[in-house]
């Protein structure tokens, strides 16, 4: 049973494989967060010792115990008001003006197999055995039901966890505050991993010590954002990619959040993740319920390595879905960095045919295809053809193309419009703006209002017209700007700060309708590169453009942030052009293959203006991702440097039964009269030899494993590194 209760004492165990989360409800019903870790197999509240600490208040029914104090003992759901004076997970507005919540517990209940939650993304079971608990938490007035669920994914190491939050009362509340993740971690000395960044320099990794008082990584952007990722690392002080403990959270949620950590008074640590609530009110009838967003969670004791490897399952086989969840991605051809708006028919045939002829399955037509768009200023909501760019109309080029062999993609962002288009000439009364003020312009463009329900009916509309216009297998789904402004003119004044999460979830309905109405088609999120990749928007689009930076060296450590949580199957990655046009850095064509194979791998360029050398090798790297495929993406991956600091970035995939391996990387800045340098490898079987395809050479596991293999020495900056490993007994 992944699921142990001691009933008498109101002892909840959450046991997975290697690890236990256990919650306890004491005599006074305050529900209490024991322990999250190794799996020990008893109760760990043996560890808790509590004093009394000065201005730390006692809640009523403790009577004369000073040593009773919400402020001080680890919590598993903290509400505001009520003498708790760390970051809360939950706060409310009763109609009285009051702000306390006072959450005990009522009851609970196990169920198996895991519910979906209206309207949001969540994990499912699939094929897995999973177990779910709901704690129900009532406030000391009966106005309040909290229900906590928590699902058990005993296998793969990993727990859902999402809240319930209904208004039982006779008058409406306002929900001021409701994150889904609230864990006290009272002892151990943690560090804090999380991913910073900027427009095209994504999930940038931060280690850091705890400091006293609040940490907090965050987007107010109306998306998961370039700039912080909604992902949590807490590790102890030691811990490695091989050893030492840790835990992840993934909060599956594409729009503004909130990670904060909390070092109080005592030194313990508290977690709390969620909707972000400076951009959160949301009104509650009597009667109604809210849903927060769910969270992943996953405990590692044998450091970095293996906790990445079950949230990549996790990701690629529970929240991952469709056709393409697990199947072999198309090697696809983008016209962007090729052509930017200046393109025709002619233009985009050309570039196809070389592709085709090279190996490449599909062509991905890019911005600038419909309306009036010749630049990013305007057209963006008139989603037809531009028959003076596409002469012919668009079946006629996806039939031309489709004659080549190549399957056919379209770009769109249906979230935005341009003030100079037919949509917003017809509509403007669609976009977010406060009344009485001029909106924000972002790129030029302004954002329409997601959680309308015309707007949606109309995008869906004409998404559907469009994709069954022509034989179109993949959308790229774009979103170039933050949201600002937040104003719904459909809502009234006391629901305004609904705006933001209503935004999400109409984005979330439309993606879902898209998904059910065309399951042979590919979506891949994109939101200028990688400023949505999140969980939330893996479960409608199996891949997200990782970052509009193709530049090699500094896209290996975008990718190199952005595994902790994420399988490589999701990564969109491409081979673009030199000098990159990011950063004007030129790199080999290897260098920009292995990295964009680790991804889904595409090209981003005219391949007409390579030379015959360089088509060569153009075909080899495709032949060879087709032959690694299948590793790279259900392989095992492995961190082999650390690119923000070592003057290389390799990584590796390992056959799940540790018969091959594929080993890539770059040789960053060649130094000169440098020894060997050697990469040890991992997930090998040490008693067997593996034979590497480029040098015929053969090696233990245990010599790879320990000493490593000899890196070439660098000749030219940004050499690629790729080497193939088969175990030969
Ligand atoms: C941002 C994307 O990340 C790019 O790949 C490209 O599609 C442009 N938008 C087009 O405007």
């Amino acid at each position: 049973m992944a699921i142990r209760i001691e009933e008498n004492q109101k002892n909840f165990y959450l046991e997975t494989k290697n690890s236990m989360y256990q919650i306890q409800a004491d005599s006074r019903g305050v529900l209490k967060h024991i322990w999250y870790g190794q799996r020990t197999g008893r109760d760990m509240s043996y560890l808790l010792d509590y004093h009394d600490v000065g201005f730390s208040g006692n809640t009523y029914d403790a009577g004369q115990d000073r040593t009773y104090s919400l402020d001080t003992m680890p919590l598993e759901y903290a509400a505001e008001g009520i003498g708790d004076f760390r970051s809360a997970a939950i706060a409310v507005t009763h109609e009285n003006g009051g702000s306390a919540l006072d959450l005990r517990y009522e009851s609970h209940r196990v169920y198996e197999g895991k519910k979906g939650l209206p309207g949001l993304p969540s994990m499912y079971a699939g094929e897995e055995k999973v177990e779910t608990l709901e704690i129900v938490l009532m406030d000391t007035t009966g106005e309040v039901r909290v229900t906590l669920c928590y699902s058990v994914f005993a296998d793969l190491d990993a727990l859902a966890r999402s809240v319930v939050i209904e208004n039982c009362g006779s008058a409406p509340k306002m929900l001021t505050k409701a994150h889904t993740i609230c864990m006290d971690i009272p002892w151990g000395d943690w560090e804090w991993v999380h991913f910073h960044g900027r427009h095209t320099m994504e999930r940038q990794v931060q280690r850091l010590p705890l400091l006293s008082g609040i940490q907090e990584s965050s987007s107010k952007r109306g998306a998961s954002s370039h700039q912080q990722n909604p992902t949590v690392l807490l590790c102890e002080k030691d811990c490695t990619e091989d050893a030492g403990g840790c835990f992840g959270a993934a909060l599956m949620y594409s729009g503004c959040f909130q990670t904060q950590i909390e070092l109080d008074q005592l030194g313990q640590a508290r977690l709390v993740m969620g909707l972000h609530p400076d951009t959160f009110r949301w009104k509650l009838e009597t009667g109604e319920a809210f849903y927060t967003p769910e969270a992943i969670l996953s405990w590692s004791d044998r450091g970095f390595a293996r906790l990445s490897h079950q949230f990549h399952r996790v990701i690629r086989e529970h929240v991952c879905r469709g056709k393409y969840k697990l199947a072999e991605r198309p090697v696809l051809i983008n016209n962007w960095e090729a052509t930017y708006f200046t393109f025709d028919e002619e233009k985009l045939y050309v570039i196809a045919e070389q592709a085709a002829k090279l190996g490449v399955d599909m062509l991905v037509m890019d911005d600038g295809w419909f309306g009036v768009r010749d630049s990013d200023s305007t057209g963006l909501g008139d989603w037809y053809v531009n028959e003076r760019k596409l002469k012919g109309g668009l079946a006629k080029l996806v039939q031309k193309i489709k004659a080549l062999g190549m399957s056919f993609g379209i770009w769109l962002e249906p979230e935005m419009v341009s003030e100079d288009s037919d949509l917003y000439r017809a509509h403007p009364e669609w976009v977010i703006r406060i009344p009485g003020r001029q909106p924000m312009r972002g790129r030029y463009q302004l954002v329409l209002d997601m959680s309308r329900k015309d707007v949606r009916e109309y995008l869906y509309e004409t998404i559907s017209k469009l994709l069954h216009s022509a034989d179109i297998s993949y959308v790229k789904w774009d979103m170039n700007r933050n949201v600002c402004d937040w104003y719904s003119t459909l809502l009234p004044p006391d629901r305004q700060g609904e705006a933001p999460h209503r935004y999400v979830l109409g984005l979330y309905e439309l993606l879902e309708r898209l998904n059910e109405e065309f399951p042979h088609v590919l979506f891949e999120g994109c939101c200028g590169g990688g400023g949505r990749f999140d969980a939330g928007m893996l479960y409608y689009c199996p891949q997200i453009w990782c970052s509009d930076d193709t530049d090699a060296y500094a896209r290996t450590r975008i990718q190199y942030g952005t595994s902790f949580f994420y399988p490589v199957s999701t990564v969109g990655s491409h081979v673009s052009a030199v000098p990159n046009h990011q950063t004007g850095r030129i790199t080999p064509l290897a260098a920009r293959a292995v990295t964009a194979m680790a991804g889904t791998f595409g090209y981003e360029l005219d391949l007409n203006i390579l030379t015959e050398e360089e088509k060569e090798a153009v075909k080899s790297q495709i032949s060879r991702f087709k032959e690694y495929g299948p590793l790279i993406h259900n392989g095992l991956y492995y961190r082999l440097s650390d690119p923000m600091k070592e003057n290389r970035g390799i990584w590796s995939f390992v056959e799940r039964d540790g018969k091959a391996v594929l080993v890539q990387g770059i040789l960053y800045h060649a130094e000169p009269n440098m020894v060997g340098h050697p990469v040890r490898l991992k997930g090998l079987k040490a008693d067997c030899l593996y034979r590497i395809r480029e040098t015929g050479e053969i090696y233990t596991g245990a010599a790879l494993m320990h000493g490593g293999i000899l890196l070439p020495r660098g000749w030219g900056d940004f050499m690629a590194v790729e080497y193939y490993l088969e175990a030969v007994e």
